[in-house]
């Protein structure tokens, strides 16, 4: 093999935590290749956050992820803050805002976060090489040859760097899955995280007639609670509370909600009760929710929505938002990795070195970013994982 194929660092996957990684390590003076099948590096961050990549979260904390070991994210993390990417945009010129519950925006889009991890890369003169298929992955003599859709290359150490299996359609594989395997490697089962749910039935249908809708609530599976908006669509539910609780949730499962307006509701229909008994169950509710969502809860919950006010007992309203405060319903599915912005599970982190990211197994060969078995929740938490730990590896 000639030296021009010949490098001290093959990065597979010119997504978040590959560039990222390739322009740390370039700049601490490795020779460094990235690979991706891809015509154009980082898509995954160019659509991310609506065009403006929410790139990190100010709360960032272990107990922000999920994972088999809650414990193994804590070094990359504390080593590579909010703070420490910050600082990178900064000298990059780039500014952000901060939204939601600690989530940053970049201002100049995410473009531009792009063109800095390429920057970076330039900078540690790393070279990326994109529309290339990788075929096979073997260890000869210490190294690792890596046989692509052009020529082979070989590398001292195999950053992989793939993602996860979410959106297909954008190129997502599960090259590093198999490849984990190859190297002997456990994998914890995946499935899509935050990603919409989807109804069938009657309930599918009544929540496909109010789409668009949304309203605060609590929700919940299993031990997991989102205080956040849940929007209906025409295949089920979505919005914050929705994706959030759907990372948590697994096959079968019920999803409760709690309609956050439920307590002050129930005031609010005794003093309507009071001051207007002609008025129907389901116009009184219309006072304090959106329309259509009052006629749907009208429609599903205990009284009838043409009840007039002044033949409900108070306990029959009190039945009514108790309904509302644990309002249990099972989601047929997910949209699946179609639509999922992430993918729970993944290279079991047993078979990984926390501070390093470098296999246990294999010298050499690491893992970072979303294929490894550690999902962030909504709100930048995934990229802030993809840059930590593209920074251990780096300074491995
Ligand atoms: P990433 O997916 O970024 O990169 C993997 C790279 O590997 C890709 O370039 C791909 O082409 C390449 N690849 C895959 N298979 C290959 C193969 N077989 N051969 C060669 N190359 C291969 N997170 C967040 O924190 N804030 C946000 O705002 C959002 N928003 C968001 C929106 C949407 C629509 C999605 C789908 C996801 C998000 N995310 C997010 C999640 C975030 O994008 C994700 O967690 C990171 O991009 C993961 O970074 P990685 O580098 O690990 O994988």
């Amino acid at each position: 093999m000639s030296d021009a194929n010949q490098f001290d660092t093959i990065v597979l996957g010119a997504g978040a935590a590959g560039l990222f990684h390739a322009g740390l390590a370039g700049q601490r003076g490795r020779r460094v290749l990235v690979l991706d099948h891809a015509k154009r590096p980082a898509d995954k961050v160019r659509i991310s956050g609506g065009g403006r990549c929410n790139f990190t979260n100010l709360e960032t904390r272990a107990d922000r992820f999920l994972g088999q070991n809650l414990h193994f994210a804590k070094s990359a993390l504390a080593r590579y803050t909010p703070w420490d990417f910050i600082s990178l945009m900064a000298a990059h010129g780039l500014t952000y805002t901060e939204k939601h519950k600690g989530q940053l925006f970049c201002d100049q889009k995410s473009g531009a976060i792009i063109q800095m991890l390429l920057d970076e890369c330039h900078k540690g003169s790393a070279e990326i090489r994109l529309s290339t298929e990788i075929s096979g992955i073997t260890r000869q003599d210490g190294r690792f040859v890596v046989e692509t859709s052009s020529r082979a290359v070989s590398g001292q150490r195999l950053v992989v760097a793939t993602g996860g299996l979410s959106i297909p359609k954008m190129g997502a594989t599960g090259l590093a899955y198999d490849i984990a395997r190859q190297f002997g490697h456990d994998i914890v089962e995946t499935r899509p995280g935050l990603v919409p749910f989807t109804f069938s039935g009657e309930l599918g249908e009544k929540f496909a007639a109010i789409s668009g809708v949304a309203a605060p609530v609590i929700a919940s599976v299993a031990d997991a609670r989102f205080e956040e908006d849940l929007l209906f669509t025409h295949r089920g539910l979505s919005g914050p509370a929705a994706l959030q609780t759907s990372s948590y949730w697994m096959a079968g499962e019920p999803l409760s909600l709690c309609l956050q307006t439920t307590e002050d509701l129930n005031a609010a229909l005794r003093a309507t009760k009071q001051d207007s008994p002609r008025q129907s169950f389901v116009k009184a509710l219309e006072a304090h929710l959106p329309a259509r969502l009052a006629g749907l809860l009208a429609d599903i919950g205990p009284i009838s929505p043409e009840a007039r006010l002044a033949d409900l007992s108070h306990a029959a309203i009190d039945a009514f938002t108790a309904f509302l405060s644990d309002w249990t319903l099972t989601p047929m599915g997910t949209e699946g990795y179609r639509t999922a912005e992430v993918t729970v599970g993944g290279i079991s982190t047993d078979g990984l070195d926390q501070k390093t990211m470098e296999s246990r197994h294999v010298p050499g060969l690491y893992f970072i970013g979303e294929c490894v078995d550690v999902t962030g929740w909504l709100g930048g938490y995934n990229f802030q994982w993809a840059w930590a730990s593209a920074h251990a590896a780096a300074l491995a």
